[in-house]
């Protein structure tokens, strides 16, 4: 059987077929405070809900134990010790984070997170054409690498992305920081957008692999984290 770890969202537990599945790539992009961080934590929770853990890579250094507390609730003493993390400070340790994924990765990961894979890199680019070049080059063997991972180790990965905005057919239009690379790389992404309402986005759910429509759900972001929002 499958691993599947649920996202506690039944919306987007029914468009990703039950859940995070291993072997499969996520990318979740969004813009700020659209709940981003607050959904990987949960998946965290869920996954050593099932006996498993997850390799945290926080490259914005958000993981913090106190919103863990609020999703996991009494468990949270029992559950803590499934979430391995790790905090890169530049691009450089991003980078040696991903090459020692290998050295922690077991039969007892079910999840590897990566919250934000772009800040990091965004810090750098910016430069010459050629750094930029560079950078690009390192972030889709990262990519690759976590591909791999997933697929031999039978993990699940979830990657958050910051966005940016483009104009297309003259609408301005929010997409992931180095689109190009990581939709390539991922199986399914997920875009949540804000809404008038601080406390509830939409979250876009589109698989690639096999390719199906966009759907579409309402959630809401309270204490114990992302749920179902009937509007
Ligand atoms: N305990 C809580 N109860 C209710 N809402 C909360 C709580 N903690 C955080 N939030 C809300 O969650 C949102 C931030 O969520 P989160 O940090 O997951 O977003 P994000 O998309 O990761 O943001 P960023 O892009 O800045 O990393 C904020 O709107 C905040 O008000
Ligand atoms: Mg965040």
């Amino acid at each position: 059987m499958k691993k599947l770890i649920p996202t506690g969202c039944s919306s987007i537990d029914e468009s990703l077929g039950g859940g995070l599945a291993e072997g499969v790539i996520i990318l979740v992009f969004g813009e700020a405070e659209t709940g981003k961080t607050t959904l990987a934590i949960q998946c965290a929770v869920n996954c050593a809900r099932m006996g498993y853990k997850t390799l945290f890579i926080d490259c914005n250094h958000t993981f913090f134990p106190k919103r863990m507390a609020q999703i996991a609730g009494d468990d949270f003493e029992s559950l803590a010790p499934h979430v391995i993390l790790m905090r890169p400070r530049d691009f450089k340790q991003q980078t040696l984070a991903f090459d020692e994924l290998n050295d922690f990765i077991g039969k007892k990961v079910g999840l590897i997170v990566v919250d934000t894979i772009t800040s990091l890199y965004s810090e750098n680019i910016g430069g010459e054409a050629k750094k930029g070049f560079a950078l690009n080059r390192e972030l889709n063997r990262q990519m690759a690498g976590l591909a791999q991972i997933s697929k031999t180790q039978k993990v699940a990965s979830l990657v958050i992305s910051q966005v940016r905005s483009v104009v297309f057919q003259e609408q301005a239009v929010v997409q992931p920081v180095a689109t190009r690379v990581l939709k390539f790389w991922a199986d399914t992404t997920i875009n949540l957008k804000p809404t008038s309402r601080s406390d509830v986005v939409t979250a876009s759910v589109e698989t690639h692999r096999p390719r199906h429509a966009v759907k579409k759900a309402f959630l809401k972001i309270e204490e114990k984290g992302l749920c179902d929002y009937k509007s």
